[in-house]
């Protein structure tokens, strides 16, 4: 045994004590694609899904993925550098033009723009500042940026979605640029970033520029789903945007947004764009399919989407049900339980409804939830069958009703 086995074995305790109890929730595989897919055989409706348009399985993306096969197969055996296709070029275009920005450019996930724009942006004149729920991608591109002794820029968070916090950071800064990481919508809450105000307070600092991750406003706010900047008519005040195809847009991909300069200068830096292989065109037809849809059609499908997180809120809400901070299609059920998350994931499968539990260290311990997000693609009915469960197991359980005094008082 090695210490690679002794590490493995002690890290995993938690992780073994599930599944030998058979409440493993995670990676469970599907054996279709869709919101509406079984597992062992089973038929079950996806509620923790991040197709929020329901577009991903939509039959003309399928045609121009498939087309896109017989011309590109599915993969070009080589970084951007060496390895860009038409399709791709096309894509950024179209993206930079119905975005309103000047210029675009596709990563192969957003994970990899985030952090190659970080590590671009950020170096020993810089202070990143961040929000202290940011998601994964920022924080690692953040602490990879700060780990790299030619860049090494000062870090500092400021409390969530907190404007006040914010420029009580930035006027503590002590380099002389600043970087300010925010998001559209924080996912495992599901409430809006105070982008705003973060706005008006980040024009009154010198030389603050903000990096907003829209990954999921992305098809869900703005009339047209061009995103938070599109909702509050931001436009020319958040100089770069992320985004990504792996929600509304049916695959997997980044997109970097903003003027020309500075996309050119991270497309010829970021290491996770230069050093990692192009997005095959399959996914690229896909998206510029999606693309087509919401530019013909963008605004009957953003509000086909916001009535029914509209319906899902209200009979959640009437049932009882704590959903924290959500004011948006994403509602976690605030469970504040390890074991009833669990739980709770198991009895919801059994009857075919999928909602994967959130537990630490993704969220802070008592924060535990089940991810729920309401999609244009679940049906009335879907929302039904799943209210009724959430109703019949919550009472069970004791997850509604008289909630705990420490609970209703905060
Ligand atoms: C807020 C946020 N940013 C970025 C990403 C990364 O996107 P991708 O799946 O394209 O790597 C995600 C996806 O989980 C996300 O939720």
């Amino acid at each position: 045994m090695s210490w690679i086995s002794d590490k493995a074995a002690a890290d995993l305790g938690r992780v073994r004590d599930a599944q030998e109890k058979q409440i493993y929730p995670y990676f469970r595989p599907f054996e279709s694609g869709g919101l509406h897919t079984t597992i062992d055989g089973k038929p079950i409706v996806n509620f923790s899904s991040n197709d929020y348009l329901g577009l991903t399985n939509h039959p003309k993306v399928k045609e121009a993925a498939k087309a896109a096969v017989d011309q590109f197969s599915c993969g070009l055996s080589s970084s951007r550098v060496q390895a860009t296709a038409t399709e791709h070029v096309e894509l950024e275009a179209r993206l930079a033009k119905w975005y309103g920005f000047e210029s675009c450019l596709i990563f192969t996930t957003g994970y990899q723009a985030m952090v190659g724009t970080i590590m671009s942006l950020a170096d020993k004149e810089t202070t990143i500042v961040l929000d202290n729920l940011s998601h994964a991608c920022i924080l690692d591109g953040t602490f990879l940026a700060a780990g790299t002794p030619m860049r090494a820029p000062e870090v500092r968070f400021f409390n969530h979605n907190s404007a006040k916090a914010l420029d009580r950071v930035l006027r503590k800064r002590e380099r002389k640029n600043a970087l300010v990481l925010i998001e559209g919508i924080y996912s495992l809450d599901g409430d809006e970033g105070e982008v705003e105000a973060f706005v008006e307070v980040c024009a009154q600092h010198e030389n603050t520029v903000i990096v907003c991750d829209d990954a999921h406003g992305t098809g869900t706010l703005g009339r047209g789903g061009r995103g938070i900047i599109e909702k509050y008519g931001l436009e020319g005040k958040i100089p770069v945007v992320i985004s990504t195809f792996s929600k509304t847009f049916g695959g997997i991909g980044g997109i970097l947004l903003g003027e020309s300069d500075v996309i050119d200068l991270i497309k010829h830096n970021a290491r996770s764009f230069l050093f990692s292989a192009s997005l095959p065109v399959p996914i690229v037809a896909a998206a510029s399919t999606i693309l087509d849809m919401l530019e013909a059609d963008g605004e009957a499908l953003v509000s086909e989407l916001h009535e029914k997180a509209g319906y899902m809120r209200k009979g959640l809400t009437d049932i009882g049900f704590d959903l924290g901070d959500s004011n948006t299609h994403i509602m976690p059920l605030m469970l504040r339980d390890e074991t009833k998350a669990m739980l709770m994931h198991v009895a919801l499968l059994e009857n075919g409804v999928l909602m994967v539990p959130i537990m630490y260290p993704a969220v802070k311990q008592g924060e535990e939830r089940l991810r729920l997000n309401v999609t244009r693609g679940h049906t009335y009915e879907d929302m039904d069958k799943a209210l009724e469960l959430l109703k019949r197991y919550g009472e069970s359980f004791q997850l509604i009703g008289e909630r705990p005094a420490e609970i209703a008082e905060g």
